[in-house]
């Protein structure tokens, strides 16, 4: 059943949930006050690199089932569910989420909003912030609203593929009525045999951040791990390839490296803490401030490698593949690559970076630092290279050829991403972090 629906907020979230409701059938309203990023979207280019999501925002503008408004109007109003999408950035007071934008979006939507409507929440959300915003809409309109919550798990450089096939739906009610209407929503997910949970709202803002919490304790244990294999002369790929085969356990996010980052895993452990604190059971995830504090050490730790290979790092050029906080983004936002970058311009070496898709981010944010269009040329006199972001054209990238470039063959694998013996064979060494490896090239 087509219902047509209103989302609000057009990031990263917004933008490929709009798409993707309106690629299931469903008749979508896009609105954000941005109105650049509007008449961007509006004109078939999305504003950021999300593979196929552009192809996908093509096909439903031209379909019909997908347009844009900068504001909520009649037309607006006529949607039975609308979507919160809007960003919770990390305070800039604190440690916290700031949730201003919901309850400005809520103030915005309250004057269109319609009795028989219901609001449903997908951004991330400290718990208990549904119920503050339902209260806050209930002051705004005169009659009882209805909220539900329903969090989004898809990840960057997958979104669209994981909004339209996710591993599972959760919905948070109160009603039964919500329930069915979001059920109507899911339909065509549901239908493909996606498994849909119901639950109340607080466990539904809680599944949330509880998941990626997780997730990004799984990846600091790796990276403790690789703490420990490089004094003890252990090798944590093994190690991770080794427990990952435990089912129990699993092999996916127990990639060791330089750690997590982007817009969401850091800040949504840094926001737990905060609210578990607020809620006087801070000690309950206690173990989050550790998680974090591994995630930064793995980053300082490429800088200690690169200098007891090459001593003080004043003045040596220093090549960084992967300014993006992962491959097939171009988010820099929070990005263990560009923290090591800045971490060697801090030291004093000259940098200059390399990323197939983020360098027009890099330029913006980061104007002091050097940037390279093509591998050959940042890699040029280079005396060490930091592998930051596993990009396919570096894992596939010829060190033959590349070591051409180099003034010295020494390449950091900031992720465990590269074919060690490939690089080793053609004269480079190798050095990466929880690895012991052969220090002295092998001979061709
Ligand atoms: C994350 C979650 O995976 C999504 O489920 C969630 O919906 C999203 O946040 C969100 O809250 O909106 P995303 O930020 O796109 O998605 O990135 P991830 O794929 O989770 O990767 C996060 C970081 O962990 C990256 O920097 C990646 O390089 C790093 N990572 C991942 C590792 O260091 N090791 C691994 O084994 C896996």
């Amino acid at each position: 059943m087509k219902l047509k629906i209103s989302v609000i907020g057009l990031g990263y979230l917004g933008a490929t949930t709009a798409v993707a409701f309106a690629k299931l059938g469903h008749e979508v309203i896009g609105i954000d006050s941005d109105l650049t990023k509007l008449e961007s979207l509006a004109a078939g280019r999305v504003p950021f690199y999300e593979p196929g999501l552009e192809d996908a925002l093509l096909e439903v503008i031209a379909s019909g089932n997908l347009r844009f408004k900068t504001q909520h109007d009649e037309e607006t109003s006529e949607a039975l569910i609308h979507l919160l999408c809007v960003g919770t950035p990390q305070s800039k007071t604190g440690l916290g989420a700031d949730t201003t934008y919901l309850f400005n979006a809520l103030d915005a939507l309250a004057p269109f909003l319609n009795e028989d409507a219901l609001v449903a929440g997908k951004s991330t959300v400290p718990v208990g912030t549904a119920a503050e915003l339902a209260k806050h809409l209930a002051s705004k309109v005169d009659f009882p609203p209805h909220l539900a919550w329903n969090p989004e798990f898809l990840r960057e450089g997958t979104a669209l593929q994981d909004s339209l096939l996710p591993d599972r739906v959760v919905i948070g009610v109160k009603e039964a009525w919500a329930e069915k209407l979001l059920r109507l929503l899911y339909e065509p997910i549901t239908n493909q045999g996606v498994p849909l949970l119901v639950v109340d709202i607080p466990t539904a803002e809680l599944v949330k951040v509880a998941a990626n919490s997780f997730l990004a304790t799984k990846i600091s244990f790796i990276n403790a791990m690789a703490e420990i294999a490089e004094v003890a002369g252990a090798d944590a790929v093994k190690l991770s390839e080794a427990i990952g085969m435990d089912e129990r356990i699993g092999n996916k996010f127990l990639k060791s490296g330089i750690g997590f980052g982007g817009g969401c895993l850091p800040k949504d452990i840094r926001g737990f803490v905060a609210r578990a604190e607020e809620l006087g059971v801070g000690q309950a995830v206690g173990f989050l401030k550790e998680v974090e504090a591994i995630n930064l050490r793995r980053r300082s730790r490429v800088i200690e490698l690169a200098q007891e290979e090459l001593g003080d790092l004043t003045g040596r050029r220093v090549t960084i593949l992967g300014a993006a906080f992962k491959p097939e983004t171009d988010d820099i936002r929070d990005s263990p690559a560009m923290a090591v970058a800045e971490q060697f311009w801090m030291a004093g070496a000259k940098v200059v970076i390399h990323d197939p898709k983020a360098l027009e981010n890099v330029r913006r944010v980061y104007p002091q630092l050097e940037t390279a269009n093509d591998l050959d040329s940042a890699v040029q006199g280079a005396e060490i290279v930091v592998l930051t972001t596993e990009w396919k054209q570096y894992r596939e990238a010829d060190p033959i050829s590349l070591g051409r470039h180099v003034t010295n063959r020494l390449i950091i694998d900031g992720r465990n991403a590269l074919d060690v013996s490939a690089w080793q064979a053609a004269n480079w060494q190798v050095v990466a972090l929880g690895r012991n490896l052969d220090r002295i090239p092998a001979l061709v």
